[in-house]
């Protein structure tokens, strides 16, 4: 053996998350966990069907049953609006609501501002606890307002909600790990209890933050120039994204590629859902080599105008060819 790690066995799977793991896997509408020791009521977290694929996960290794509710319609390839109301509606009272605060991930579809008043009332009328994931802010618009706009609605009601917000991708720092967990509390009493239960929470986990990724972000907000540089480019960024899914629309429609393709300008953010199947996304990598994940979401960000005639030959003949 020429690892000098050729001895290390196999560590055991752990046994709690195992249990989990099972539970997840078992289709029987009578399942029942009693393997992990976290207190739950039979609320839950809610999310989006779809949503990220780290979510289920995220929020399975926390201890919460991760129950869904329907968001995206693939006739319309738009929100599925009266779905998502009919579900939230029915989901027990109290139960966590995740919400995608802009340009959703993997779909690009987001409510309108009307359809978030009425997500609001529908949830503080429910006693629901949204939990916002900020993932994206600035890349949906352009402006960062107004892709903060849902959060800011919630928050203005007086109400409670979570926030876990991400400057991986709207300050280019991946690699940094930073963002921020917000929780708004009803008062002060409340806020500082429930501060000293995340510390309890974090001294475990990771101690101390590293301090990088976070000066850079502080240092860019706090300073009038480099917040006003930091705007201008990411409404370019955002811009850029807006023109290649023009791009793209203007290309197909100008090839008469069968099927309505206005979802591609309709749809908001880096991702585009194309409603492509797996075979015809298997197709345009062999034939075309060009990759994408299975669903059919194309990140716009990846793209470019040289390369849109390209992707419109392959998407063209995926459809032809194989449907
Ligand atoms: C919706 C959503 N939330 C969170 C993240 C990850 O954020 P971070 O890299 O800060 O963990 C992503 C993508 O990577 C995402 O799409």
């Amino acid at each position: 053996m020429d690892s000098v790690f050729g001895n290390v066995v196999q560590a055991p799977e752990d046994p709690i998350l195992g249990v989990t793991v099972a539970y997840n896997k078992d289709p029987s509408p009578i399942k029942l966990n009693l393997g992990v020791g976290a207190y739950r009521t039979e609320h839950t977290i809610y999310i989006p069907q779809p949503t990220w694929g780290n979510h289920p996960k995220v929020f399975m290794m926390a201890g919460l049953s991760v129950k869904s509710y329907r968001y995206y319609d693939p006739a319309t390839r738009g929100l599925d609006f009266q779905g998502l109301l009919e579900d939230l509606g029915a989901a027990p009272s109290g139960a966590i609501v995740l919400l995608h605060a802009c340009a959703h991930n993997p779909t690009g579809v987001d409510p309108t501002v009307e359809q978030w008043k009425q997500i609001r009332q529908l949830l503080r009328s429910k006693g629901h606890l949204p939990f916002f994931d900020s993932a994206y802010q600035g890349f949906a618009s352009g402006s960062l307002d107004a892709d903060a706009q849902s959060v800011r609605m919630f928050v203005a009601d007086g109400g409670e909600c979570l926030t876990a917000q991400s400057f991986a991708k709207n300050m280019g720092l991946y690699g940094e790990r930073v963002g921020a967990l917000s929780i708004v509390c009803k008062t002060a009493d409340v806020a500082t209890k429930v501060e000293s239960q995340l510390k309890l929470v974090i001294r475990p986990m990771y101690s101390s933050p590293p301090i990088h990724g976070a000066s850079i972000v502080a240092t860019i907000l706090k300073d009038s120039d480099m917040y006003n540089e930091w705007k201008v480019e990411l409404k370019a960024m955002a811009d850029r994204i807006i023109s290649m899914r023009h791009q793209l629309f203007d290309a197909l429609s100008a090839k008469g590629t069968p099927g309505d393709w206005s979802h591609i300008i309709k749809q908001i953010g880096m991702f585009t859902f194309t409603g492509l199947n797996g075979d015809q996304v298997a197709f345009m990598t062999k034939e075309y080599h060009i990759y994408m994940t299975s669903d059919g979401r194309i990140s716009m960000a990846g793209l470019n105008s040289k390369k849109v005639p390209h992707l419109a030959d392959a998407i063209h003949a995926a459809v032809t060819r194989t449907s």
